[in-house]
């Protein structure tokens, strides 16, 4: 028997289910309130309520636990390469040996981002924000392939587009790094690795067909875009699944969660974290000026990379991270001063009252930015690094939304405004 939640309203009792998940998590189907009491719920910030249910990542904010189709993220960013997340993400299940073959030789063979996207690069001002262009060209890639803004797409159609996006993102993610600092481009080599093939694209030059990645830099940036690669239905992938809700194609769908990732308060953070402990260091190092700051309500200040909606825990990816932090700053021979106040800075913060009582843990952008600084990107490129990763997850959320054929999702609201007035001509008006 279905288990249930009553709820009485002016006198009369109503019930509706209660919904159980596979971790045990328990919410109460509210999807028939208005049609039986008229009544809706108001929960600004979707606090309290889920979207939808899904199959893809589970995590629990108290315990620290993310999981990916029943995978640790521990697991998966010790054991498993970026590819193979993505296929999980995709896919459902971890690819064997010619499934992830196929995957990958799919993938080798969309690499080229259409030529005429270079021309847009003409368009954008000198340096301006690499996350404004890599919306902007996203949104683009779809005008090349007018079939794919069909809304009605089978299946197989939509395969091949989940495809050219996985294939050309880093490509286009490259142009945008080059372009900026008025370089040739690099084209994609399809006997590279994913990773590897990105990051030629990126620090290799047209003038040195012989230069080689570094392994650490692969091995690095491998599980980062692993730890980036979902995080259920956070504000951009949510904002993925709403634009898709409306049967808008892929591309102007993630178009859309580029831009919401981009916010500081999202996937923005990674560089306001580096701007925030520059600003530290510039200022002497006073760890204790800013944590003072970050507690006082009068002071707009805040400890980026601290927090996090659904973790009031450690994020179990920002521990991996701190952990890769100081691996791939000591094999690349590298120290940054910078890595010393953010760990004086967490030490401080967890010990404080403050953060101690708001459950404040550093989230997965808190130690990101470090190692891509140590990598060679400039901060505003984090936030695109952040994208490549979160691709495959973005991708899952809206292929699962799509295939649940869910309803166009539109809020209702509680109005506040101004009750019915007669209109007044202007001439007749005080
Ligand atoms: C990501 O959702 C996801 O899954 C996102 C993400 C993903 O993988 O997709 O995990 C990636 O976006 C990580 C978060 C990156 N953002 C930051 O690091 C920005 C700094 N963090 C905060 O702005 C904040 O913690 C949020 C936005 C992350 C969460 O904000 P909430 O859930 O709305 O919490 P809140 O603002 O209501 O804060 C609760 C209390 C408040 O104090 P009181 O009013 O109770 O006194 O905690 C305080 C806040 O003032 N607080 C902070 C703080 N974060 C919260 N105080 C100082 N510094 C902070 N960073």
């Amino acid at each position: 028997m279905s288990e249930i939640v009553k709820i009485i309203v002016e006198g009369k009792e109503f019930e509706f289910p209660l919904i159980t998940g596979t971790e045990g998590e328990k919410a109460i189907d509210i999807s028939k309130l208005r049609e039986l009491t008229g009544l809706i719920t108001l929960d600004i910030g979707y606090k309290n309520t889920g979207a939808t249910t899904s199959a893809i990542t589970f995590l629990d904010g108290e315990k620290g636990i993310l999981q990916h189709r029943g995978y640790a993220i521990e697991d998966l960013a010790e054991h498993a390469s970026f590819l193979e997340v993505s296929y999980l993400l995709l896919n459902g299940n971890l690819p064997n040996a010619t499934e992830f073959q196929n995957f990958e030789h799919a993938i080798s063979e969309h690499t080229l981002a259409n030529e005429g996207l270079e021309a847009m690069f003409r368009a954008f001002p000198t340096g301006s924000h690499a996350m404004g262009q890599l919306s902007s060209m996203i949104a683009a890639l779809g005008l090349y392939y007018p079939k794919a803004l069909n809304p009605h797409r089978t299946e197989e159609a939509i395969n091949r587009t989940t495809i050219r996006l996985m294939a050309k993102m880093p490509t286009i993610c490259a142009m945008i790094f080059k372009k900026r600092n008025g370089h040739p481009m690099v084209y994609p080599r399809n006997s590279l690795g994913y990773v590897e093939n990105y990051l030629n694209m990126t620090f290799g030059q047209v003038t040195k067909p012989d230069f080689e990645v570094d392994p650490i830099l692969i091995n690095a940036m491998n599980k980062l875009l692993i730890l980036h690669a979902d995080h259920e239905q956070n504000c951009s992938a949510s904002t993925v699944r709403m634009v898709g809700s409306s049967q808008s194609n892929l591309y102007s769908s993630i178009s859309a969660g580029i831009s919401g990732l981009w916010g500081p308060l999202h996937g923005g953070a990674n560089q306001e974290v580096l701007d925030m402990l520059e600003q530290i260091e510039v200022d002497g190092g006073n760890v204790q000026k800013w944590i003072d700051k970050a507690k006082d309500k009068n002071d707009t200040f805040r400890l980026m990379g601290f927090g996090h909606r659904v973790y009031k825990n450690f994020d179990p990816r920002a521990k991996i991270i701190k952990k890769a932090c100081n691996e791939v700053l000591n094999k690349l021979g590298k120290s940054d001063p910078i890595l010393d106040i953010a760990k004086k800075l967490e030490e401080t913060a967890l010990s404080d009252p403050y953060f101690i009582e708001r459950k404040l843990f550093p989230n997965v952008d808190f130690y990101s930015g470090i190692i891509y600084r140590a990598m060679g990107f400039p901060p505003d490129f984090f936030t695109v690094l952040f994208s490549m990763g979160r691709l495959p997850g973005w991708i899952s959320q809206w292929q699962e939304m799509r295939r649940e054929k869910q309803p166009i999702a539109r809020p209702r609201q509680i109005y506040t405004g101004q009750t019915y007035r007669v209109f007044v001509p202007m001439k007749d008006r005080p």
